[in-house]
C-alpha cells in the first residue's frame, strides 16, 4: 500500500507556495514532534514504536545511519548528536552506496534509515540489505504506513505533517529533532545525568519560539536574495554540527534556484574552494557562537582578503565580526548541538526568495521528484 497525502485537501492559507507554507510551519511541526515524548521531571524521552527493550538499547555498540538527499544531511547531524549525547560510534552512508558495498554489520549494530517519504528506492533497499544481514533497523519516516515504516523493526515518526514542496524543509528540521531526542534517550540510558537531560530538553522546547523569530526576518532575507540572485555560484561553509547545514543550504539553492552551490566544512576551504573566490563569489558562512567560532571567523577574513562577498549567519548580538561581512542574518542563542535547527532556516528562506525572484516554480523544480522510487 502506498500512502499519499491528498494534496487537494491541503490548503495554502496565506502562503503562495507549499514550500513557503512548510518553512513557516516549522515551529508547529517541532512542537508536534516533541509532544508526548518529553518527560521533563525525568529528563527523559519516551518513544512509542522503538520495539526494543532498554537492555537491548544499552547493548548497541555501533550505529550506521543511511539515507538520501536532505535526509542524508540530517543523518550527518545525527552522527554528531549520537556520538555526543549517546556516546555510541556512528557511521553515515548514502543508501545508494551502502546497498552496493559489503557493509560489515555485526551483532550489537543498529541501522537507522531516514526517509521523509518512506518510499525512496535506495533507502528501502539499504533497509532490506541490513535486515538480510540480521541487523535491527530503526526507521525515521514522516509518512505513516509507508513501505520503510512498515518494513523497519521499529520506528520514530517525524510528525512534520504533509510535506508537498519537493525541496524538503520541515521534514528536515523534524528529522534533526527526532535524532536529538533519540540521542538524549540513548544518553539517559547510560551516562547522562538527570540534570543534563532536563537542561537539554528544556532548551529544546525553546527552539520553536526561536525559529519564529527567524521567520520574522523575512524582509531582510528578501533584500539579501535581491542582492545576490544573479550570482552563478555560491559557497556554503560551516563547521562541526553546522557543516551538514552548509551542505543542506547549498542543496536547497541548487534544487530550487538552479544556481551552482557547494557546501564544505569551513576548514577545508584552503584545500581547494579558496581558489574559486573572487569578487563575484558569495560565500555563506554559518558562524554561530560555538567552540569553533573563532576559527570560522578567520576563514571569513581569508575570503574577504580575496574580495569574496560574505553572507554570515551569526548569533544574536554578535557584533565582533560585523564590520568584515557584507550581509548578516541573526539566529537567537541556543546550545551548539541544537543550532542546526536555527541556522538552516535562513538558508531555506534565502534559497526560496532567490528562486521566487527568478520566477521559478519552487514547489516543483525541474527534473526533481518528491519521492524517488526508482534507482
Ligand atoms: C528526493 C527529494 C529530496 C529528498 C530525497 C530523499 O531527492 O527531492 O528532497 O531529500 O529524495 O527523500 P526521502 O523521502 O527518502 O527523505
Amino acid at each position: 500500500v502506498k500512502v499519499e497525502w491528498d494534496i487537494n485537501a491541503i490548503e495554502l492559507g496565506k502562503h503562495e507556495t507549499y514550500m513557503e507554507k512548510e518553512i513557516f510551519e516549522q515551529p508547529e511541526a517541532i512542537r508536534n514532534a516533541l509532544r508526548g515524548r518529553v518527560v521533563i521531571e525525568e529528563g527523559m524521552v519516551k518513544f512509542g514504536g522503538l520495539n526494543m527493550t532498554e537492555e537491548e538499547i544499552r547493548r548497541i555498540s555501533r550505529i550506521v545511519i543511511t539515507a538520501c538527499g536532505t535526509s542524508w544531511h540530517a543523518a550527518l547531524i545525527g552522527k554528531y548528536l549520537i556520538e555526543r549525547f549517546g556516546e555510541i560510534p556512528v557511521e553515515v552512508d548514502y543508501a545508494s552506496e551502502f546497498r552496493y558495498r559489503n557493509p560489515i554489520l555485526k551483532e550489537g549494530d543498529l541501522v537507522i534509515v531516514i526517509s521523509q517519504s518512506g518510499e525512496t528506492a535506495d533507502t528501502l533497499e539499504a533497509l532490506r540489505e541490513a535486515k538480510r544481514k540480521g541487523v535491527r533497523v530503526l526507521g525515521l519516516t514522516n509518512v505513516v504506513g509507508s513501505t520503510i515504516a512498515r518494513e523497519s523493526d521499529g520506528g520514530i515518526y517525524l510528525h512534520a505533517g504533509p510535506e508537498i514542496g519537493v525541496a524538503s524543509t520541515k521534514a528536515f528540521t523534524n528529522q534533526v529533532v527526532s535524532l536529538i531526542l533519540f540521542a538524549i534517550y540513548l544518553g539517559r540510558l547510560k551516562n547522562m545525568s538527570l540534570y543534563e537531560g532536563q537542561r537539554l530538553l528544556k532548551e529544546l522546547s525553546l527552539v520553536p519560539e526561536k525559529i519564529q523569530q527567524i521567520l520574522e526576518q523575512q524582509d531582510t532575507i528578501k533584500k539579501i536574495a535581491e542582492k545576490y540572485h544573479e550570482a552563478k555560484n555560491f559557497l556554503y561553509l560551516g563547521r562541526g554540527v553546522n557543516y551538514p547545514v552548509a551542505l543542506e543550504g547549498a542543496l536547497k539553492l541548487k534544487e530550487i534556484s538552479y544556481i551552482h552551490a557547494e557546501g564544505y566544512p569551513a576548514a577545508e576551504m584552503k584545500h581547494g574552494p579558496i581558489a574559486l573566490i573572487d569578487e563575484f563569489m558569495p560565500v555563506v558562512f554559518i558562524a554561530p557562537r560555538d567552540a569553533l567560532y573563532e576559527k570560522v571567523v578567520s576563514n571569513i577574513h581569508e575570503v574577504k582578503a580575496r574580495h569574496g562577498k560574505v553572507i554570515a549567519i551569526l548569533s544574536d548580538k554578535d557584533d565582533h565580526v560585523l564590520r568584515y561581512v557584507d550581509d548578516a542574518l541573526y539566529i537567537p542563542q541556543t546550545m551548539e548541538e541544537f543550532s542546526p535547527l536555527l541556522t538552516v532556516v535562513p538558508l531555506q528562506m534565502m534559497a526560496y526568495h532567490i528562486a521566487r525572484i527568478k520566477g521559478l516554480d519552487v514547489d516543483k523544480p525541474r527534473n526533481l521528484a518528491k519521492s524517488v522510487t526508482v534507482e
